[in-house]
Formats: C-alpha cells, sequence, structure tokens
C-alpha cells in the first residue's frame, strides 16, 4: 500500500523545482511529491527515455511537468536547462540535485579516471548546477521578490560519516557534496537568501542504487543491525524533502539531514540484552568492593 503524505496539498503551490536525476528512483519520488504538494516540475537526465516515461507518469497525477536533457557534467547543459526551465515555468524556486553515479569497486581496481568520474557527477555536477541557477533562484530573481530567495537540495549519503567497503569513490564524492552543501549555505544564505540543505539518504528499497550496490542477499543480512530493521522507502526521502522546502523548514539552513533509520550509527550487537543484565550486575558488584585508583599492596 503506498505511503500517504501527512502534509497538506498545498504547501509548495506556485513554486517551481527542477530536479537533477528526477527521471528516476529517488529523484522521481521527490519530482512527484513536490508536484502532487502544488509544485511544476522540470526534470534532467541523460536519457530521452527515461525522461519522457517520468514526464508521462508525473503528468498522470496532474502535475505540470517537462522532461530536459541534458548531463549535469556538461556546463552548457547546466545553463541550457535552468534557462529552459525559466523559460516555460517563469521563474525557479527549487533546485535539487539528485543525479549521482555508483558502482562498487575496490580502491586497488578503481582506476583514477573512475574516481573522478563519480566526482564529475556527484560533486562538481552539484556545483555547476548551482552556479547556472544562482541568478534564478537568488532574491530579486526573475519573477521572485527582491527579499525572497528559494531553496537548493543536495541529495548525498551517510557512508563517508565512517567508511565504507568498495566506495572509496562515492565517499569523496559525498563527502564534497556536503561540503558545497555548508558552504553555499553561509555564502548564499548570507547574500542571496537561498537555503541550501541536503538529505542524506541511508539504504532505500526500489532505486537503482539499492539493486547496484546491496543485492537481496546483503541487504536481507544487513537489517538485522538495523535500528528500524528495515530499508526505508523513496517515499521517506521526499517527505523530508518536502519539509525542508515547505515552510517548516524555512529557518533550516546548512543542514544535512540523514534518513537512514539510523543505520550509520549502528553496530552489530554481540551481547543479548539478557547477558548484559546479569553481566552488568556482577561487574558492578565487583567493582564497589574493589578500591579504585589504589595500587595493590605489595605486601
Ligand atoms: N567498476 C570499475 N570501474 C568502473 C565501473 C565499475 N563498475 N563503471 C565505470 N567504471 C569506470 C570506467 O572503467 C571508466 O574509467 P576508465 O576510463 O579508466 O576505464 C570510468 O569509470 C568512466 O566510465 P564510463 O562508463 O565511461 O562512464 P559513464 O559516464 O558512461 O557512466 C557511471 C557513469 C560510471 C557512473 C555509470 O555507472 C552510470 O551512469 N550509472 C547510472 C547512474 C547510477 O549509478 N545511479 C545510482 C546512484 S546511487
Amino acid at each position: 500500500m503506498e505511503s500517504k503524505s501527512p502534509f497538506k496539498s498545498d504547501i509548495l503551490k506556485g513554486k517551481v523545482a527542477l530536479l537533477t536525476g528526477g527521471g528516476s528512483g529517488i529523484g522521481l519520488e521527490i519530482s512527484r511529491q513536490f508536484g502532487k504538494h502544488g509544485a511544476s516540475i522540470a526534470i534532467m537526465g541523460r536519457r530521452k527515455s527515461v525522461l519522457d516515461s517520468a514526464v508521462s507518469y508525473l503528468q498522470s497525477f496532474g502535475i505540470p511537468a517537462i522532461g530536459l536533457q541534458g548531463d549535469v557534467r556538461k556546463q552548457e547543459d547546466a545553463k541550457r536547462v535552468v534557462e529552459l526551465t525559466v523559460k516555460q515555468f517563469g521563474k525557479l524556486d527549487i533546485l535539487v540535485n539528485a543525479a549521482a553515479g555508483n558502482f562498487l569497486v575496490s580502491p586497488e581496481d578503481l582506476s583514477p579516471n573512475g574516481f573522478r568520474t563519480v566526482l564529475d557527477i556527484d560533486s562538481v555536477g552539484t556545483f555547476t548546477m548551482c552556479q547556472e541557477a544562482l541568478n534564478y533562484i537568488k532574491k530579486g530573481g526573475p519573477g521572485r521578490s527582491s527579499t525572497s530567495g528559494g531553496l537548493i537540495l543536495n541529495i548525498s549519503a551517510t557512508l563517508h560519516y565512517t567508511a565504507s567497503w568498495y566506495q572509496i569513490h562515492v565517499a569523496a564524492a559525498k563527502a564534497a557534496v556536503d561540503a558545497v552543501t555548508r558552504n553555499l549555505a553561509l555564502e548564499w544564505g548570507t547574500d542571496y537568501d537561498i537555503r541550501v540543505n541536503g538529505i542524506a539518504p541511508g539504504p532505500i528499497g526500489d532505486t537503482a542504487g539499492m539493486r547496484k550496490l546491496g543485492p537481496e542477499e546483503i541487504s536481507n543480512k544487513s537489517r538485522e543491525y538495523m535500528p528500524l530493521y528495515k530499508l526505508g522507502e523513496k517515499h521517506d526521502i521526499a517527505m523530508a524533502a518536502l519539509y525542508l522546502a515547505s515552510d517548516a523548514g524555512k529557518y533550516i539552513n546548512g543542514t544535512i539531514m540523514p534518513v537512514d533509520g539510523g543505520l550509520w550509527l549502528s553496530r552489530p550487537r554481540h551481547l543479548p540484552k539478557d547477558a548484559v543484565k546479569e553481566l552488568s550486575r556482577t561487574v558492578e558488584k565487583k567493582s564497589r568492593n574493589a578500591p579504585v585508583g589504589v595500587p595493590p599492596s605489595k605486601l
């Protein structure tokens, strides 16, 4: 059964959002939820067929939507797509950077070009899109009031908070995305009234990322260690995005919100709870009777 939005259906009424990677996965679900809550949607992606079917899908919910082909690694594409979005809808309120590249590989097997490719898509691509959007999304931009800027939302991950196997390139790329989020929040929040926030998804079911990175056998096993014992849904990420994009989030700037069920904090449980109770009482009893900080007498 589809999860329902707890938000009112007009919280993004009149807003215009451009989403990179908006044609599939998390990006598409954010597009759909933004659209269902009143926004007009432009999605950017590399593959025309993917964009076409995503646009039809969005339109089937009555959402005003267009697809714009382009690669975030190409500055001319970024510029053209932002311009076309504004030409179509008159302004730009929200930019979501959800385009990402990923594959599993060990550091010794990863070529420098493979490392660079993911940084180019995730980190440089995010920066390029932000820069090309600036003149439209800042306060006083076309169709905007002179006091109110828009929102940039960058999708990263939690895997660089610690370290992850076979993800050195992605961890480096997402760490850079988070740095872009914080630095722009400071600089463009101050100068242009643009809020810049991030969402760091954990493992989200039914996405290309999950199919690539967490085959069923692995994700079933890792579920045992998760605080909430379950994968997230694309819906969970879209609800966080809606919160940050709506007026509910109007004082939130420079925040990167993990939406991972607490997974990045989690560790396997080595002792069952009952054993901890027993052990803890015994150790406590012993320690109360033992002198603290006094070396045992040698006499
Ligand atoms: N293992 C090791 N290296 C890989 C790789 C893999 N699975 N896939 C790509 N690379 C390397 C290539 O070997 C190449 O490096 P080289 O020139 O030294 O050989 C480099 O990455 C670029 O590969 P290429 O296929 O030319 O890049 P692309 O621009 O066509 O593809 C990717 C981009 C690699 C990110 C591709 O996986 C992709 O487009 N994925 C779709 C998006 C996605 O993954 N979404 C999920 C997000 S979580």
